[in-house]
């Protein structure tokens, strides 16, 4: 066993989820980034809301502080790939290092192990369904942040659309969706909605989620 080095306090205050009332989940892909995965989890905090960060093992390994932060303050950790590399063409060695090779860089960061993952690009089929251990996790909310790189888009984006149960796609690798989440977030809240991560909503939703099946959103009659 390695010695865990947390760098941040354990800082995880009592977030009740109700779950009758509506809820949906932020997802932070592609990170975690130096420059703004901080000032995201500074809002969420000050909200005392959660989300979810799928991370890339390569930018993981280089700042295992920020993945010790976002599981220290109570959020989720999820595997995207080691590089971003599509997943769905893979020889199995090159799928396990992409999958495994992330899972113990979030290991040696946190003490903890990611329980989901999320296809680069959103790719899946059949094959890489069968191979991933891990419940896959799309999105029913597609901010296209990456693409408009603009906070008032996004806002517009998640406001207009958002249903009780979305998994939310953004990304933290954009100053612009850092800024989005200035209001984004107290929106939500306004609205009604809890902001929780992904296995949260699958949980309060009765879903217990396996591994290689494919899961976009949790709505209110989700429990099988
Ligand atoms: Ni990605």
């Amino acid at each position: 066993m390695k010695t865990q080095i947390r760098k941040y306090s354990i800082h995880k205050e009592v977030r009740e989820i109700d779950p009758n009332k509506p809820m949906v989940a932020l997802t932070f892909d592609d990170g975690p980034s130096r420059l703004y995965t901080p000032a995201i989890l500074d809002l969420l905090n000050e909200h005392n809301v959660a989300a979810t960060f799928f991370i890339l093992g390569s930018l993981g390994e280089n700042y295992e502080d920020l993945l010790a932060r976002i599981v220290n303050e109570g959020h989720e950790i999820g595997i995207h790939s080691f590089n971003h590399v599509p997943l769905t063409e893979l020889t199995n060695q090159d799928l396990y290092f992409q999958l495994f090779g992330t899972q113990e860089v979030i290991e040696n960061a946190t003490g903890t192990s990611a329980k989901i993952m999320r296809p680069t690009y959103g790719f899946v089929n059949a094959d890489l369904a069968e191979k991933t251990p891990f419940p896959l996790i799309l999105w029913s909310l597609d901010t296209m942040d990456w693409e408009s790189r603009n906070p008032n888009a996004v806002y517009t984006s998640i406001l207009s659309q958002v249903k009780d149960g979305d998994i939310i796609l953004l990304h933290d690798i954009f100053g612009s969706t850092a800024d989005a989440m200035k209001d984004v977030i107290p929106a939500l809240l306004d609205k009604g909605f809890q902001l929780v991560t992904v296995s949260e909503l699958a949980q309060h939703r009765g879903v217990a989620m396996e591994n290689g099946k494919i899961y976009s959103r949790f709505p209110p009659d989700s429990a099988p």
